[in-house]
């Protein structure tokens, strides 16, 4: 059985194992660095700091198998940024991506957040995600060419949440 909670200290080391395992899809260009980022991030949620960011996870029969954070837009009125989002590759379209999008968003709205941004690419290797994220209601308002790397371009997506 699937099930989406907020993580929380004990989640830290599997959460951290899953993100590393898909740094492909979910660290972009510099999956060290940016892995470095991630931990130091989710190490302060998961200790209590959830004040702009939050975290949750799907896990299955106790196996970590997705992720999804979001984290507030410095500057902005209640905007927000879906950040580390992603399933394992044997648990996709299976439903759990949507109920990890369903868990921020009730999150997001307890906070009155106004837009929920996500950030994907305009390859092939991104079309499911595309695909998703228009399935879940955003809608694409951007691109960014050469914004990945070179002939990389950024799909920005948005979806209210007022
Ligand atoms: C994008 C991603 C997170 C979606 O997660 P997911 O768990 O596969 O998402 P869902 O199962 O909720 O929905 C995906 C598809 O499965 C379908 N689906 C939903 N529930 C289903 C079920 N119970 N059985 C079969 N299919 C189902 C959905 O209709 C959707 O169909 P679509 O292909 O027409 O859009 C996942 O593909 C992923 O991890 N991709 C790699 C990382 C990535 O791209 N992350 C986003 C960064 S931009």
């Amino acid at each position: 059985m699937v099930e989406v909670m907020r993580a929380e200290p004990e989640h830290l080391d599997g959460v951290l194992e899953l993100i590393w395992d898909m740094k492909d899809t979910l660290l972009g260009t510099h999956p060290a660095h940016e892995m470095a980022g991630a931990e130091a991030a989710i190490r302060e949620i998961v200790s209590g700091n959830r004040t702009t960011r939050d975290f949750f996870l799907a896990t299955a029969g106790g196996r970590p198998v997705g992720v999804a954070g979001f984290a507030e837009v410095v500057g902005t009125d209640r905007v927000y940024r879906l950040s580390y989002f992603g399933v394992v590759p044997d648990m996709r379209g299976r439903g759990v991506g949507g109920m990890l999008i369903k868990a921020l968003e009730e999150a997001l709205k307890d906070r009155g957040a106004r837009l929920l941004l996500a950030e994907a690419s305009h390859e092939g290797y991104a079309a499911p995600a595309r695909r998703f994220y228009r399935a879940q209601g955003f809608r694409l308002v951007a691109t960014v060419d050469d914004f990945w790397q070179e002939s990389d371009d950024l799909a920005l997506f948005i979806k209210r949440l007022d």
